[in-house]
């Protein structure tokens, strides 16, 4: 224990970050050594180029953006059926997976605990696990399989994740066997000055580092060999928040197999040019999504001849890859986005400091940056009222909240 506090203290040094140790004295033993194991994990020499990343100016885009063609699943005409055929097979052979993205907290929504376990009030009062994995289930049954199903959460919520499925006996599912949960990866947030913040617990004080790290954490945690045993060949990589969103789509499927292709999105039309939804697009003539939060006005406004946005194909985080996508996908490292916010934290005094406004670095990766890595991938247009119900705000946002995802959900399922 002394010598690794020694070399951890000599890094420590290297990066100035010596006061992450300031309060380790006062840390009982098992505190202390959980302390010296997170500071042993962390890449230092990458959180010092991420803070320095934050210190440059916005850098002039030199990248090409072009549209990108899509294909629109109900002006197929009778390429539907083929398409359709070719997807049906292949589920029933038990070659599609889901995962479920859901390593966030419902904080958004004023709700304590995983997003997936949020009431969206509808008259069941099912959690969005519980919709989704009614969905699952029954289009399992119509093909005959059990479609296994892998959920991603993070350290923070990984635990009252898994104890809200048991208690719920896994909606039907088998742990381990048809249904599996894994950890996405964290980062430590900085502040202003680059140095490391100490949370309230006495340790590192880590955030969630996008789910950009969905396709290493798949790899890492063994989930893609865990598919390649089921005889899984495709994967679905969907939100937890999104109460419609149709993992199981053979006329997807059909157009990535035919079409030869490693990844195929789903889109909707864009609601109105200034929707925060990202949008599909080709960046130096690989595709990609430019995210709302980095879209210029004019190219969200900009339109084609017949009046259509030039980039209006929203991505809904509907996302179909082959494993051997995702595992290429996951040995590259993807750019990390920086989010400034507000965190609590234990200052070098050992006071916590609770900010009234953003003080802290968190860097994020997103899932769609490494869509570059492949030559092509299709892009299909589906109808939103079907496809689309994001819970994301309070209902006093009143878009993409409970109120209007319940009524999408009503509708599409004929409920009253
Ligand atoms: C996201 C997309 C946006 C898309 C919109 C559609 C990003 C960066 N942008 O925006 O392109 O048009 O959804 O609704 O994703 N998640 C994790 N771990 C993380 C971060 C997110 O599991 O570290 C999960 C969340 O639980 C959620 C989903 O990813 O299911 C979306 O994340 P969120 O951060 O809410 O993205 P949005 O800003 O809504």
């Amino acid at each position: 224990m002394d010598n690794d506090l020694g070399e951890i203290k000599a890094i420590l040094k290297k990066y100035s970050q010596e006061h992450l140790l300031n309060g380790y004295d006062k840390l009982d033993e098992a505190y202390k050594k959980k302390l010296l194991e997170e500071i042993s994990e962390i890449d230092f020499e990458l959180i010092k180029s991420l803070y320095e990343k934050t210190k440059k100016e916005p850098e002039v885009n030199k990248d090409e953006i072009t549209p990108i063609s899509y294909l629109d699943k109900f002006k197929l005409g009778d390429k539907y059926k083929y398409y359709e055929n070719i997807g049906k097979k292949a589920i029933k052979e038990g070659k599609l997976a889901v995962v479920t993205m859901a390593g966030g907290q419902g904080t958004r929504l004023g709700h304590d605990g995983p997003k997936g376990t949020y009431d969206i009030g509808l008259d069941s009062h099912k959690s969005l696990f519980e919709l989704l994995s009614d969905y699952i289930k029954s289009e399992g049954k119509k093909y005959g399989v059990t479609i296994p199903w892998f959920i991603m959460t993070s350290r923070e919520n990984n635990k009252s994740t898994e104890e809200f499925f048991e208690k719920h006996k896994y909606f039907g599912y088998q742990k381990n066997k048809n249904i599996f949960f894994f950890i996405q990866g964290e980062l430590p947030m900085i502040d202003t000055e680059g140095k490391i913040l100490i949370g309230e617990d006495g340790l590192i004080k880590l955030a969630a580092d996008g789910h950009g790290g969905v396709y290493e954490s798949l790899v890492k945690d063994g989930m893609t060999e865990k598919m390649r045993e089921l005889g899984v060949e495709w994967v679905f990589i969907g939100g937890v928040d999104n109460c419609l969103v149709k993992m199981v789509d053979p006329v997807l499927m059909g157009i990535a197999i035919d079409k030869n292709v490693t990844v195929a999105c789903k889109s909707v039309v864009k609601a109105n040019p200034h929707e925060k939804v990202g949008v599909f697009c080709k960046k130096n003539g690989r595709p990609n999504v430019i995210e709302y939060s980095e879209i210029t006005d004019e190219m969200a406004e900009a339109t084609d001849k017949d009046g259509e946005l030039l980039y209006g194909e929203s991505h809904i985080l509907c996302n179909l890859f082959s494993i051997d996508a995702i595992e290429r996908m996951g040995s590259e490292p993807l750019p990390y986005h920086v989010a400034f916010k507000k965190a609590k934290y234990i200052d070098k005094d050992g006071n916590l400091v609770v900010p009234d406004s953003p003080n802290a670095y968190k860097f994020e990766a997103f899932l769609f940056d490494a869509f570059g890595e492949v030559d092509d991938m299709a892009v299909l247009r589906v109808k939103r009222e079907e496809e689309f119900a994001p819970v994301k705000n309070a209902d006093s946002a009143g878009v993409d909240c409970p109120k209007t995802a319940r009524e999408l959900y009503k509708k599409y399922y004929n409920l009253s």
